[in-house]
């Protein structure tokens, strides 16, 4: 496994797979990897030869009043969990080469990234596009592997690729959870004991509604309120929403085409976000 921290000598090591005629698959992180990340660069593996990972904090995709300075980082950790799990390149930037005192151009996602997350995190998605568009830039991958649990960026990165005829197979992978259910998270480190166990309130909000829906429930309003007795454990409801799954828009009230039910709620001061998705098949 190599570690590279240069875009330039990324490129080199990639050049010589790819005249291999070689499969690249990609895996964007922030790092403090856990199962969910494990589990995209699993399909990676499966799919494509060689595997990249990048490692990288990206400063645009936070608000001002967020946790950038302290979002958890362990590269040793980071680079042990990479080489066990067959990782082949790990990409680990500074901030300066991502981003030089001259920058100044950025990817700006339309409608998809309003709503939701959009809608309490000014600008996230804007930064979220502009450096996915840069790091697919510099690995040029064949396929790039994101996580269901962030719904919304998916939608969001899927469009720009379309959009800007970015020649890459996006593949979501679905939510890695812990074992009483709690989608896994970089940021569930935050939390205390105590915290901990509430969360719960959150999948289980989720389940309920999901398992309503599997039992033939499809009026909107029925399944909202089901998930949301649930969520009177958490500290702050930030958006509970069932929204189509394509346009992301809030569904029509008598569900007729798959939907996903999103929320976002603090549990102390930690944000968290989980989502399930309501589908025929
Ligand atoms: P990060 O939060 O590190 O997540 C990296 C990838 O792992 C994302 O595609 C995310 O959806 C996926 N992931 C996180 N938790 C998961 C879980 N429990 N199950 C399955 N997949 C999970 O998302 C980002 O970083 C950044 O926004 C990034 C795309 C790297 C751009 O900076």
């Amino acid at each position: 496994m190599q570690v590279i921290t240069k875009v330039s000598e990324l490129r080199r090591a990639l050049a010589d797979v790819r005249n291999a005629d070689k499969r690249i698959g990609f895996v964007p992180t922030m790092g403090y990897l856990h199962d969910g990340h494990l589990a995209l660069i699993s399909a990676s593996r499966g799919h494509c030869d060689v595997t990249v990972v990048s490692i990288f904090v990206n400063p645009t995709q936070f608000g001002p009043n967020e946790d950038l300075s302290k979002y958890p980082r362990d590269f040793a950790r980071d680079e042990a969990l990479c080489r066990s799990a067959g990782v082949s390149i790990i990409f680990a930037p500074s901030a300066e080469e991502i981003y030089p005192a001259q920058f100044e151009s950025f990817v700006e996602p339309g409608e998809l990234a309003k709503p939701l997350c959009g809608a309490f995190r000014p600008g996230h998605f804007r930064g979220v596009a502009t450096v996915v568009c840069k790091l697919f830039n510099m690995v040029q991958p064949d396929v790039a592997y994101f996580g269901q649990k962030d719904f919304q960026q998916c939608a969001v990165i899927r469009r720009m690729t379309v959009d800007l005829n970015l020649p890459i197979e996006i593949v979501t992978v679905p939510t890695v959870r812990e074992p009483d259910g709690l989608a896994m998270s970089s940021r569930n480190r935050y939390l205390s004991p105590e915290e901990r166990g509430r969360t719960l309130a959150i999948s289980r909000g989720l389940f309920a509604a999901a398992q309503e829906f599997a039992s033939g429930e499809r009026d909107a309003a029925t399944l909202i309120a089901l998930a949301r007795k649930h969520l009177g454990r958490v500290d702050r409801l930030q958006y509970l929403e069932l929204v189509d799954t394509g346009t992301l828009r809030v569904t029509e009230s008598s569900l007729r085409s798959p939907a996903v039910l999103c929320v976002a709620a603090y549990i102390g001061s930690t944000r968290l976000i989980d989502n399930v998705v309501l589908s025929w098949s």
